[in-house]
């Protein structure tokens, strides 16, 4: 954990904003990643949940406010500065590299390697050689963590959705990464692979010291992994609790819906308690979100 203690703030967020024009996607959020955590993120589509990774990331310039990693101001330093201290943010594979087998764009992500960077020369080529031995090593590494290994000569534009974000997670462990932010980790994956993921976020977690902030609508997931769980509404931070308080609050149910989801959340948690134990019951905050949302589909914008 290279120094930094487990339930210290890895990222904190003070008051940010981020407004478009004279519209607030995100308006004065405030809230803590624990060092160690894996953190959920969660709210009705529009509620600004990606704006404000997209501002700790570094992609937007926050309006006003600021977050710290590690006590130390990030505020507004650009994706690349980041990136070298550890704080990741996934992003869908690029088109380019969807030709490109899913070993090459393991091997991609930037880090010490020095084919690209340093001059070619016919000096340097054994060490280049070496270099990308080393790379080619650690990429197959990841794709035996990630129980991908099958896929490794397979182009990255044949992958299933679910192995596309195992990929996407993969080329955050090529380096050395502290704090990933995971944006809609489970839309368009099927149920096993979701469990795979889950079961990889764990893993990096336990094993690795990876804290995770993880925006998903599927309850289950975020349940099943997250403590605490974050709701944003409305461009601020409306509740915080376990998955379990955070799904009985008043609040948060709604912010979601419409009294019609209120009354299925109900329904449910009866239906839940009858049975004496959860049996997979999903409130299923995520699918009434996306329809009642501002009729957006529910990926990245
Ligand atoms: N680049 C942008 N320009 C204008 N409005 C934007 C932009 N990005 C996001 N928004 C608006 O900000 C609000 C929050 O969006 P977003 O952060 O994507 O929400 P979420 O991820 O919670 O669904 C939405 O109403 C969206 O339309
Ligand atoms: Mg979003």
């Amino acid at each position: 954990m290279q120094g930094m203690k487990l339930g210290s703030d890895m990222i904190q967020v003070h008051d940010l904003h981020r407004h478009f024009g004279g519209f607030r996607a995100v308006d004065g959020a405030s809230l803590t990643i624990e060092t160690g955590s894996i953190t959920g993120l969660i709210g009705p589509n529009g509620a600004g949940k990606s704006t404000l990774f997209n501002v700790i990331a570094g992609v937007l310039k926050p309006t006003a406010g600021r977050v710290t990693m590690a006590g130390e101001d990030i505020t507004g330093l650009p994706p690349h500065e980041l990136f070298h201290k550890g704080l990741l943010r996934t992003f869908q594979l690029a088109h380019e590299f969807s030709s490109m087998t899913v070993r090459e764009n393991l091997m991609m992500v930037p880090g010490g390697q020095c084919g690209e960077t340093l001059l070619n020369t016919w000096l340097r080529r054994g060490r280049i050689r070496e270099e990308e031995r080393a790379l080619r090593r650690k990429a197959d590494e990841v794709l035996e963590f990630l129980t991908i290994s099958h896929v490794a000569d397979e182009k990255a534009g044949n992958l299933s959705g679910g192995q596309k974000k195992l990929l996407e997670l993969g080329r955050t462990m090529m380096v050395d990464a502290k704090v990933v932010f995971l944006d809609e980790v489970g839309a368009g994956v099927n149920r096993t692979l979701l469990g795979t993921i889950g079961d990889a976020i764990v893993r990096l977690n336990k094993e690795r010291g990876y804290t995770f902030c993880v925006i998903e609508h599927d309850m289950d997931f975020i349940g099943r992994l997250c403590d605490p769980v974050i709701v944003m509404a409305a461009g601020k931070v409306l509740a915080e609790g376990s998955a379990d308080s955070i799904m009985k609050n008043e609040a948060v149910i709604e912010a979601y819906l419409g009294t019609g989801l209120k009354n299925k959340v109900a329904a449910e948690l009866a239906e839940e308690s009858a049975f004496g134990e959860s049996h997979g019951a999903q409130p299923g905050l995520g699918a009434e979100a996306g329809q009642g949302g501002d009729g957006k589909p529910a990926g990245d914008l």
